[in-house]
């Protein structure tokens, strides 16, 4: 892992930086980038333009490690008042939330009672809309893919994040496939130790593909597994859709998602082409640990920030 991805990955997680930094306007200028707004009104707005273009979409409300139980339930309340916002506005529209936005780190039960209300009440928008859960830090792997199985058990639109640079994430696919699962396969935005995680990027990238092939195969999909490719990375994306159209995978069925604001010209193509392609927007006022991981994708961005300074 070079450095400054390293670095950015430390500032993701700093106290001091979390306070200060949203504070800067060059900041908050750099992140309107990659989220149309703070308000989920942004994000439906957003999401309507996508349709425009064959684009679903998915909403996040940023946050994550919440710390009181009152919190977990304000954030279930919104997203309890999203999905019927959503109903009402007859987009194709589906949530992503995190695990620890919901109360994880205060106990499994009160966490998995607000991801059921949000299932429970998403299974009445048109088509049954799935509820998309995201996959953190690898501390979380085990209790996340152990809350999604018990959810998986009894609703059938949930769907999970797995990331591709964890070394376990091969034997958890194996699990998931057994249970007919939607997966969400990703390389994997944080800072993990060359303990659980490929530190190399070629690793990573191959791992995808092998992982991508896994999930897409025969009998994955026999058994009822739906997957969503979640990447920017072209390259990878282009072996994918070759390695899809020799099993003889319908273009439709083959689900990619990127983040608003990346390779948007890549999202539009996916969808001229017949493909499924979606796009996750952020909104909501807790930004800061997320968007230091997007620069962290791409340092790059970096120079984009600075130049926003002037
Ligand atoms: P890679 O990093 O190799 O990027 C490929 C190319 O895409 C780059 O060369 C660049 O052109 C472009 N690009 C990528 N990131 C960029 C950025 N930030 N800014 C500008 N250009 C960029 N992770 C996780 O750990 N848990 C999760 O639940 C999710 N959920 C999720 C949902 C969706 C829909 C997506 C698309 C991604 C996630 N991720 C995630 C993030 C994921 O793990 C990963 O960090 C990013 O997608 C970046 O990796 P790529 O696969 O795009 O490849």
């Amino acid at each position: 892992m070079n450095l400054v991805r390293s670095a950015l990955l430390y500032a993701s997680q700093n106290r001091w930086m979390r306070v200060r930094a949203p504070q800067y306007g060059f900041v908050r200028r750099s992140v309107a980038r990659f989220m149309p707004g703070e308000h989920f009104d942004d994000a439906l707005n957003a999401a309507r333009e996508l349709a425009a273009q064959n684009i679903r979409a998915l909403v996040t409300q940023l946050g994550e490690n919440i710390t009181s139980p009152a919190e977990a339930a304000q954030v279930r309340d919104h997203y309890l008042s999203v999905l019927e916002r959503i109903g009402a506005s007859g987009l194709p529209l589906e949530i992503s939330v995190k695990l620890t936005q919901l109360g994880l780190d205060l106990g499994d039960e009160l966490c998995f009672k607000n991801l059921i209300a949000l299932i429970d009440r998403a299974a009445l928008n048109p088509g049954a809309a799935t509820v998309w859960i995201d996959m953190e830090s690898s501390a979380y792997a085990e209790r996340t893919l152990a809350l999604y199985g018990r959810a998986r058990d009894t609703y059938p639109n949930v769907g999970v994040c797995v990331q591709a640079y964890l070394y376990r994430t091969k034997a958890d696919i194996e699990r998931l496939i057994a249970i007919a699962a939607t997966v969400r396969l990703v390389k994997g935005a944080y800072k993990e130790a060359a303990t659980v995680a490929f530190p190399r990027k070629q690793d990573v990238d191959e791992n995808f593909f092998a992982l991508a092939q896994r999930l897409l195969s025969n009998e994955a999909r026999q058994r009822g597994v739906r997957t969503a490719i979640a990447t920017h990375d072209r390259a990878l994306i282009a072996r994918i859709c070759d390695d899809a159209a020799q099993s003889v995978i319908a273009r439709p069925e083959l689900q990619f998602q990127m983040l608003y604001g990346i390779q948007a010209r890549e999202q539009l193509r996916l969808a001229g082409e017949g493909y499924d392609s979606r796009v996750l927007i952020n909104y909501g006022r807790h930004w800061y640990a997320w968007f230091m991981r997007r620069l962290a994708e791409r340092p790059a961005n970096v120079w984009f920030v600075l130049k926003n300074l002037f």
